[in-house]
């Protein structure tokens, strides 16, 4: 677990304890159960609250929160855990409550039903605090998008063009695709995008395609009206909620055909209908789509319809993987140790040269994500006003790869003893601990975590030497 994320179970160990109220909401956002025993209300309070809110819809008891500030409702649309979230609500009866929250999606079958969040009251706490004192944003507009053009790192050529290219278009209605792999940055480009424009003042609102199924999906996109059908409530959609702002749709290639046919209307006509309404209505929404797939990819895949895609790709970004842009590794690495030198509150002083070449040759599949968990990893490991290096980077990285049929004597045709596998695998794992320690025993050892006296007797029971390892 990373230190951020033990420090977050800790608070949450010491604080839930004594929470103060238990909420989850089914997929459409309603209330299924409530459970507020907070003291801060008489009992009696807490009781007629709780049955006055079960069946309501969260946004209907909460009417500050939003699809993009709401952490249960963030929870639905990404299926992805909310740790320990501070929230500031308005209750309907305009009373500030900040809470503390951890919030878990309810996943059955692959698809996300609901989300159950246990909230922590902490308003109180939060009074006490100097208004000065208060954690702020920095410049950063409090829209929903969470990244500006300064947090984009590179000095590479053309993710500097790609930042011009923000600047230029910023203030364009038209729409954009996104294309980059996983992790190369495509929120953060697509956040700087609303958040250099005349839209930035306007919310924000990211919906992932691929997260939510058909039916949830289209009531998120385009709204209801009561009628429409069974227990339909007036719901705006974000293209409503979105309205004057941006709708960031995260990977565009897993919307339902039906939705992609929907959308493509929205964006023609610059209207929407909201399921069951009887006339349109006008919305000024920009929208900028993302995909791990390009577009040759998307076209060969006909995951996405053809003038749909034209449509989207208006303009169009691609974001080149972090292995095609080595220079930005060095950069990127400082920032984060930077980052979470604050977050730790350490004083780790850098990463070394051998970190830095070993950090410079690896393939990063999960490209700057990737090599922030390093980084955050291996600040975990180095102890304060240290450098980083190569042990402290984490195993999985520096060490082989798990057994496999490239192991000597290792294939399916070959049956071998449990031993000889682990043998194998054994002497592979030493001799890659011994390379990148540059044959240094000691390192090596400190690597694999064993004495050194038992390195040496393994390495004379493998026969394994500097130069000599012609059987491997
Ligand atoms: N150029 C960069 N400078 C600083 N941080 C970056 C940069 N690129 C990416 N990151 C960081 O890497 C992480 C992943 O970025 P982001 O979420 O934008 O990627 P993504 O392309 O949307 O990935 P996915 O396809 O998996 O959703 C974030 O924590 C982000 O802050
Ligand atoms: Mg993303």
């Amino acid at each position: 677990m990373t230190k951020k994320k033990e420090e977050n179970m800790q608070w949450l160990l010491e604080n839930f304890g004594y929470i103060d109220s238990l909420t989850a909401i089914d997929e459409t956002g309603r209330i299924i159960v409530k459970q507020r025993f907070n003291p801060r209300y008489t009992e009696e309070e807490n009781r007629t609250h709780n049955i006055w809110a079960v069946g309501k819809n969260l946004l209907d008891v909460f009417p500050s929160i939003s699809y993009e500030n709401s952490s249960l409702m963030r929870a639905i649309s990404t299926g992805k855990i909310v740790y320990n979230e501070r929230q500031t609500v308005w209750n309907h009866l305009g009373g500030k409550v900040v809470t503390k929250n951890l919030t878990i999606p309810i996943i059955s079958r692959g698809n996300i039903v609901g989300a159950v969040e246990l909230s922590k009251d902490i308003t109180h706490i939060e009074n006490r605090i100097p208004e000065k004192k208060l954690p702020t944003q920095h410049d950063k507009p409090l829209n929903g998008a969470k990244y500006v053009l300064s947090d984009i790192i590179t000095r590479n050529k053309s993710m500097e063009e790609i930042k011009k290219s923000i600047v230029q278009i910023a203030n364009s209605r038209s729409s954009v695709l996104v294309y980059g792999e996983t992790g190369t940055g495509k929120e953060l480009v697509v956040s700087s995008i609303h958040n250099s424009g005349y839209r930035k003042n306007k919310p924000f609102i990211a919906l992932n395609c691929a997260a939510l199924p058909e039916n949830i999906l289209e009531g998120l996109l385009f709204g209801s009206r009561k009628g429409a059908f069974t227990g339909a409530e007036n719901k705006k959609g974000i293209f409503e909620e979105a309205n004057g702002g941006t709708i960031y749709l995260d990977e565009i290639n897993s919307m339902p055909m039906a939705l992609q046919a929907k959308l493509l209307r929205v964006l023609q006509e610059k209207t929407v209908m909201p399921l069951g309404a009887s006339k349109s209505i006008d919305v000024d929404v920009r929208v900028i789509a993302s995909t791990n797939q390009t577009v040759d990819e998307l076209l060969e895949s006909k995951a996405i319809r053809e003038d749909l895609l034209y449509r989207l790709n208006t303009i169009s970004i691609s974001i080149p993987p972090l292995r095609d842009r080595i220079e930005d590794i060095e950069i990127l690495v400082e920032y984060f140790i930077k980052k979470y030198n604050e977050e730790f509150e350490k004083n780790v002083k850098g990463l070394d040269s051998s970190a830095l070449s070993f950090l410079m040759d690896n393939e990063w599949k999960g490209n700057v994500r990737e090599l922030e968990h390093v980084i955050e990893a291996a600040m975990n490991m180095v102890e304060s006003s240290r450098m980083i290096e190569l042990e402290n980077l984490p195993a999985y990285l520096t060490m082989a790869s798990p057994p496999d049929d490239r192991i000597e004597g290792l294939s399916e045709e070959n049956e071998i003893s449990l031993t000889d596998a682990m043998e194998a695998y054994e002497k592979r794992l030493i001799i890659n601990a011994l390379s990148q320690s540059r044959w240094k025993i000691v390192d090596a050892a400190k690597k694999l975590k064993i004495p050194r006296t038992s390195l040496n007797y393994k390495m004379e029971k493998y026969g394994i030497k500097k130069d000599g390892n012609s059987s491997y």
